[in-house]
C-alpha cells in the first residue's frame, strides 16, 4: 500500500481483528489522498487515536481523516449518535485550531442515542448471567430502537421541537416502566444480588414526568439547533461527490470479528462492522469500492468478554499489553492481548474483501525470543483450518501455533524493510503467506513517519 496510490477512487480501511487495529493512522496516512472520509457504522463506542502535530486525538464519532484541512467527513445513516460528544468533539476541534467550518455532515437518518438508552445498556449487562462487556455507551439499545422501529428517534426528527415532543411523550413513559422493570428484576436476580443502590435514573418513574420529558425534548431540541448546519442527506451527497471525481475513504469503526452477523455473536457490537456495512450504512454502492486495506495488529486483542483463542492469560500478554499501550479508548479497560490468529484473519479478509494488509504495532513485539502464529485450531481433538461461525465452538478450539524466532532490534526508527530483522520479514512473509494477502504497510509507531512500505 502506498498513501500517494492515486489510482483507488473508493477506498475502505477496515479492522480484521476485534476491533482496536490501529485503522486511524492508516485513514490518517490515507485521507492525505481523499476529499470525503466516511465512518458508516457505530457510535461512540468506538476510539480513533490519531497524533497531529504534537496534539493526540481521540474521536469517537467524527471520521478521523477530518483533521486533514481538505477533507469533508462524514457520519452517515448506519452511525448511531450521541449529540453532546458530537458537538465535544468539534468543540475539540474548535479548540485546536481546526476550522471544520462546511466540512462535516451529519446524516439526518442517523439515530439518536439518548440517556435511556445508556441506561439500558448498563442494565442489561448488569442483569445478564452473560455480559457482553459492552461499552456501556447506549449502541446496543439504539440499535435495537432502530430496527424495533417504534421507538427509534432520527437526526432529522431533532429538527422540530413540537415532534420531538410529541415523540418523547410517547417513548420515555414505555421506556421508563421498561426500564424500572428490568432494574428490579436485575437487582434481585442471582446474577447481581448487590445491584439495588446502582439503578439508573430512567428506571425510577421519575423520568417520565411532564417535566423531565420535556427538558430532554427541549435539551436535544437544543442540539438539534446547533447540529442543523452540518445536517443533510448523506446519501446524495455522496454519490454527487462519486460523480464529480471526488476521491472517498471509508473508514470502519470496530473489528470484523464484533460484526452482529458475522463475528462472535452474541460477543459482538450492534452494527456490521464489516464492509458488509457499508452499503446499508451509507447508501453508497460497496461494489464501488477499488480497494479495501485489512488493518491488523501483529499480535491480537480483544476488550470485554467473548472467545479469544490465542489469549495469553501470562507475562507474554502482559508484555504485549505493556509495550503496545493496550487499553481501551473509550473506557481504560486493559484490553487482553494474544498472538496472531491467522484462521480469524483468513475469515475476516474474505468477508470484507480485503486485497491489501496493514499490519500494525510491529515494534511491540521486539525483545521476545520467539513468536507464534495460529495457524489452525484443535477442536476436541479434530484440526480445523475454519472459523467456526458458532461462538461456543470457537470456545471450544485450542490455537495450534507456529513459533518462529523473535527479534531483540527495536523497530521504532526502521523506515525500509530491508531494515527490519530478518525475524520480522520473515514474521510478516508467513502472515501474509497464511493470510494469503500482500502486506502494503507496516507501522512500527504512531507516528506518520513511523510507516514503512515495502517496495
Ligand atoms: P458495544 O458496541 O458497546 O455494544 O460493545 C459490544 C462489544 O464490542 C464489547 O465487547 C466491546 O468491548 C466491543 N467494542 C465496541 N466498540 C469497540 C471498539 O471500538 N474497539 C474494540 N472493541 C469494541
Amino acid at each position: 500500500m502506498r498513501p500517494t496510490d492515486l489510482s483507488s477512487r473508493c477506498t475502505c480501511v477496515v479492522g480484521l481483528q476485534w476491533g482496536d487495529e490501529a485503522k486511524g493512522k492508516i485513514v490518517d496516512l490515507l485521507s492525505q489522498e481523499h476529499d470525503v472520509v466516511i465512518r458508516f457504522n457505530g457510535g461512540a463506542n468506538a476510539g480513533h487515536t490519531v497524533v497531529w502535530n504534537g496534539h493526540t486525538f481521540k474521536f469517537s464519532l467524527l471520521p478521523t481523516g477530518i483533521l486533514h484541512s481538505h477533507v469533508v467527513g462524514v457520519i452517515a445513516n448506519g452511525v448511531v449518535v450521541s449529540p453532546p460528544q458530537l458537538l465535544q468533539e468539534i468543540e475539540t476541534l474548535h479548540k485546536a485550531g481546526i476550522d471544520v467550518r462546511g466540512r462535516i455532515l451529519l446524516s439526518d437518518r442517523a439515530h439518536v442515542v439518548f440517556p435511556y438508552h445508556q441506561d439500558e445498556d448498563r442494565l442489561r449487562e448488569k442483569g445478564t448471567a452473560q455480559p457482553i462487556g459492552t461499552t456501556g455507551r447506549g449502541i446496543g439499545p439504539c440499535y435495537q430502537d432502530k430496527v424495533g422501529r417504534n421507538y427509534g428517534i432520527r437526526v432529522g426528527e431533532l429538527l422540530d421541537e413540537a415532534h420531538l415532543e410529541r415523540r418523547l411523550r410517547e417513548i420515555v413513559p414505555h421506556k421508563s416502566r421498561w426500564l424500572g422493570a428490568f432494574a428490579s428484576q436485575a437487582a434481585c436476580g442471582p446474577a447481581n444480588p448487590s445491584r439495588a443502590d446502582t439503578l439508573p435514573t430512567w428506571s425510577s418513574g421519575e423520568p417520565s414526568s411532564d417535566k423531565a420529558i420535556l427538558e430532554l425534548a427541549s435539551t436535544y431540541a437544543d442540539y438539534g439547533r446547533q447540529l442543523q448546519p452540518w445536517i443533510r442527506d448523506t446519501v446524495r451527497f455522496l454519490h454527487q461527490a462519486y460523480q464529480q471525481g471526488k476521491r472517498l475513504l471509508f473508514e470502519t469503526a470496530q473489528g470484523c470479528l464484533l460484526d452482529v452477523d458475522h463475528g462472535t455473536y452474541p460477543f459482538v457490537t450492534s452494527s456490521n462492522s464489516s464492509t458488509t456495512g457499508l452499503w446499508s450504512g451509507s447508501g453508497f454502492p460497496a461494489r464501488y469500492l477499488e480497494r479495501v486495506v485489512g488493518v491488523v495488529k501483529a499480535y491480537t486483542t480483544r476488550v470485554g468478554a467473548g472467545p479469544f483463542p490465542t489469549e495469553l492469560d501470562n507475562h507474554l500478554g502482559d508484555y504485549i499489553r505493556r509495550r503496545g499501550k493496550e487499553y481501551g479508548t473509550v473506557t481504560g479497560r486493559p484490553r487482553r492481548c494474544g498472538w496472531f490468529d491467522a484462521v480469524a484473519v483468513r475469515y475476516t479478509a474474505q468477508i470484507s474483501a480485503a486485497d491489501e494488509l496493514a499490519v500494525m504495532l510491529l515494534d511491540v513485539l521486539s525483545g521476545l525470543d520467539e513468536v507464534a502464529i495460529c495457524v489452525a485450531y484443535d477442536l476436541d481433538g479434530e484440526r480445523i483450518a475454519e472459523f467456526p461461525s458458532d461462538a461456543h465452538l470457537l470456545l471450544r478450539c485450542r490455537p495450534v501455533y507456529e513459533r518462529l524466532p523473535g527479534w531483540k532490534q527495536e523497530l521504532a526508527q526502521v523506515r525500509q524493510l530491508a531494515d527490519l530483522p530478518k525475524e520480522a520479514r520473515q514474521y510478516l512473509d508467513r502472515i501474509s503467506e497464511l493470510v494469503g494477502l500482500p502486506v502494503g504497510c507496516v507501522s512500527v509507531g504512531p507516528d506518520r513517519e513511523q510507516t514503512i512500505f515495502p517496495p
